[in-house]
């Protein structure tokens, strides 16, 4: 049973279908699902990243790892402190969410006299770029002038961008093929309601991916050309240093399998997975998995040497989490217990261990990362 909205939420939600009946009117009747999953989440005001939703956390939809435990940020901070030493960098991070994984990071960073001249966050969303700034306040307050809020990707960066989540977060766009070849998917009105409708591909790179993939009449999937734009534009960006990425997907192989035909589109409410990205707009989230067989070529087409792709489980266990965790003892159970608790829900397979992977891009000659050491899966992609 599905937790009832609030009638405050349930008019916000009101005001924002009225938003997206209104762009497919004014579309002439239909719209691509990408700029249906682009309003419903990034609607300046409206959008469930955009307005006030609690988003993360156990009052919010969905749990990310940062807001799971302090551990996660503190062994990326590990993991990538060699890199800031090798090239005097700084950290940038987009979609940073609450501020969490920046507070984390930045802390362990302190601790180990490792600290980046400036620690930037990238987030497109205003009310999140707010909560992060009050929790850098509350938490960090003597980093007040280190933490800097970008409207743009600099033109130049060295050092390490790091993003946990943000791919599938990414508005993609939904194919049906069909008998008669690939279509894109989008969405019409019947009366007030959305429903699909399927047009010719016009956009000649979505056609072309679309024909490769060559996937059997009736199957419906994502595919991510956002991704795919912001890994190069990432590389454009990157002069010296290492892109690092952290979510949940597979190779195409996987993602594109013959089981999967209903593709991986899923709306979060109060941590339930719907099949429907209709329901409630601006009060779910939307998500799709990430096909990291894309992001990698897209990066290795920009330039970049892709440097590791592996589980979650691998990466944090390489850099250190464990020992990370031993510096609470286990003989005080009151602190240790949880963290024990959500380090398990970090690396165990029937969690998100193995369903979570970390892609890493270097450019500059950078030194291999420890987190790719054992269990290197590039190979897959
Ligand atoms: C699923 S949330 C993850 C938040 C956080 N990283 C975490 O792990 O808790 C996705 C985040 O990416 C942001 N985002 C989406 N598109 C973005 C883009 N093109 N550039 C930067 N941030 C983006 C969202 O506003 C949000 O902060």
């Amino acid at each position: 049973m599905l937790p009832t909205p609030t009638p405050d939420a349930l008019a916000h939600s009101q005001r924002v279908t009225a938003y997206l009946r209104s762009l497919i009117e004014d579309a002439d009747g239909w719209i691509p699902f990408s700029h249906y999953m682009e309003a419903a989440l990034y609607a300046p005001g409206l959008g469930y990243y955009a307005a006030g939703a609690m988003k993360f956390g156990a009052a919010g939809d969905f749990v990310t790892a940062p807001e799971m435990t302090p551990l996660f940020g503190r062994t990326l901070a590990h993991a990538i402190a060699p890199v800031l030493a090798e090239t005097g960098g700084e950290v940038l991070e987009l979609g940073a969410g609450s501020g969490r994984l920046a507070a984390d990071v930045l802390g362990e960073l302190e601790r180990t006299n490792a600290l980046p001249a400036r620690y930037c966050i990238l987030e497109v969303s205003a009310d999140l770029r707010q909560r992060q700034q009050e929790t850098i306040a509350r938490e960090l307050p003597q980093f007040a002038g280190r933490v800097q809020w970008l409207d743009a990707l600099p033109e130049h960066f060295s050092g390490v961008i790091l993003g946990n989540e943000v791919l599938d977060a990414l508005p993609v766009e939904l194919v049906h093929w069909t008998e008669a070849g690939p279509k894109v998917r989008g969405v019409a009105l019947d009366g007030e309601i959305f429903v699909w409708q399927d047009h010719p591909i016009a956009d000649a790179a979505l056609r072309a991916r679309a024909e490769t993939l060559n996937l059997p009449p009736g199957y419906v999937s994502e595919i991510n050309l956002a991704a795919e734009a912001l890994i190069a534009s990432l590389a454009q960006s990157l002069d010296r240093g290492l892109i690092l990425m952290v979510d949940y997907g597979f190779s195409a192989s996987e993602y594109y399998h013959p089981q999967r035909h209903m593709g991986t589109l899923r709306a979060h409410y109060r941590h339930h997975a719907l099949d429907d990205p209709f329901y409630l707009p601006g009060l779910c989230d939307l998500t799709a998995h990430v096909d990291f067989s894309a992001v990698a070529q897209a990066g290795i087409a920009a330039g970049l040497e892709l440097s590791g792709y592996t589980s979650q489980a691998s990466f944090l266990l390489n850099s250190g989490l464990t020992e990370l965790l031993m510096q609470t003892p286990p003989t005080d159970a009151a602190a240790y217990l949880p963290q024990a608790n959500a380090v398990q829900r970090l690396v165990s397979p029937a969690e998100m261990g193995e369903l979570f992977k970390v892609i890493g891009f270097g450019t500059g000659g950078i030194a291999p990362l420890a987190g790719f050491a054992r269990g290197d899966r590039r190979h897959s992609l």
